[in-house]
């Protein structure tokens, strides 16, 4: 029987669990009283994902979607061969905690594995464990690729991480029965969608500066023009009359005048929330930020005066 609440089984930048209560007060009344389907186009670790399947016993479905390939198969090992990955990970986590006094050995071990992860040759199940293995060891639980979509993180500094969960794998694995999981551009979860259906979206961040952020998931840049391909993807949602909801990062923290958003989703609502982010190899740029969350719907959130309506034009 599995009894543990499902909760992300990666860190992950940009992880959603701080801006749950904004996001809840944000959501669109009907789809708590209906049954609903669920939509997550960019999913990362899932925070906002293992969120809903806890709590809204309506939603019938969900769809999920990244382009990262390797995040993907996880998802889908977990769903489909937990018991399997389980063990593999329990191996890799006995080797790596014996070797808890011996630095050198333990950096030996991570970056023969990160070799090995980069090799993707062993079957879907190692490339599972593997990705889990790096991203509970590596520095602050970053995914960050090169060109050729090589993991390049350096070792983290924890001293016995815990790598193996098998009851939160074995929970996660329960809740994915209900979702259906795809990989690769966002656009294709359109094809998903029923008569109601909720998106969330989540996409890489635009930087505050050019070098502060960071948006490398995965080898392909998520840049301004992929900013407003996601805009007209949800205007193209909204003809359909579907609902949806979307966060990124509030420029107007670092630069008053930056618009950028405020301009592209001119005819939608803008909510600003507070977020704490703490990837950022500075603990001092570490803290609270602002964050957008921005609907095609009127939202309820407590800083609704803050809130920019413009009349749909
Ligand atoms: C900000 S993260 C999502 C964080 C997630 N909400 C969480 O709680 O961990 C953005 C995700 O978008 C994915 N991504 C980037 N470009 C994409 C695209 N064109 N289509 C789908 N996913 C994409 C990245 O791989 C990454 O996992």
């Amino acid at each position: 029987m599995v009894e543990k609440i499902a909760k992300p089984f990666l860190k992950w930048a940009g992880g959603k669990t701080q801006l749950i209560n904004d996001i809840e007060k944000s959501l669109p009344s009907k789809i708590t009283d209906s049954k609903f389907t669920y939509i997550e186009p960019f999913v990362g670790s899932g925070a906002v994902l293992f969120w809903m399947l806890n709590n809204f016993p309506k939603l019938e479905k969900a769809v999920i979607n990244d382009i990262n390939e390797d995040l993907i198969n996880t998802y889908k090992i977990i769903a489909s061969k937990p018991k399997e990955l389980i063990s593999i990970l329990q191996i890799f986590q006995e080797e790596y905690h014996s070797l808890e006094i011996d630095q050198e050995k333990k950096k030996e071990y991570y970056y023969e594995k990160r070799e090995t992860y980069n090799l993707r040759k062993k079957e879907k199940s190692s490339q599972a464990a593997l990705f889990i293995f790096l991203n509970r060891t590596c520095f602050n639980g970053l995914y960050r690729v090169n060109k050729s979509n090589g993991y390049n993180v350096p070792m983290g500094s924890y001293k016995k991480p815990t790598i193996c969960d098998e009851k939160n794998i074995l929970a996660v694995s329960n809740v994915l029965k209900k979702v259906e999981i795809l990989c690769g551009d966002y656009e294709k979860t359109l094809e998903k969608v029923n008569k109601n259906s909720f998106f969330y979206f989540d996409p890489p961040y635009k930087p505050l500066s050019e070098t502060s952020s960071f948006n490398s998931y995965s080898k392909d840049e998520f840049n301004d023009e992929e900013q407003l391909r996601l805009r007209n993807f949800c205007a193209k949602l909204e003809k359909h009359g579907h609902n949806w909801m979307l966060s990124n990062s509030d420029l107007k923290g670092k630069n008053p005048n930056d618009n950028f958003f405020d301009d592209i989703y001119s005819k939608y609502f803008i909510a600003r929330v507070q977020a704490k982010r703490s990837i950022n190899a500075n603990p001092e740029k570490r803290g609270q930020l602002n964050e957008l969350l921005i609907t095609n719907y009127i939202n309820n959130t407590e800083n609704g005066k803050q809130r920019i309506l413009v009349e749909n034009i």
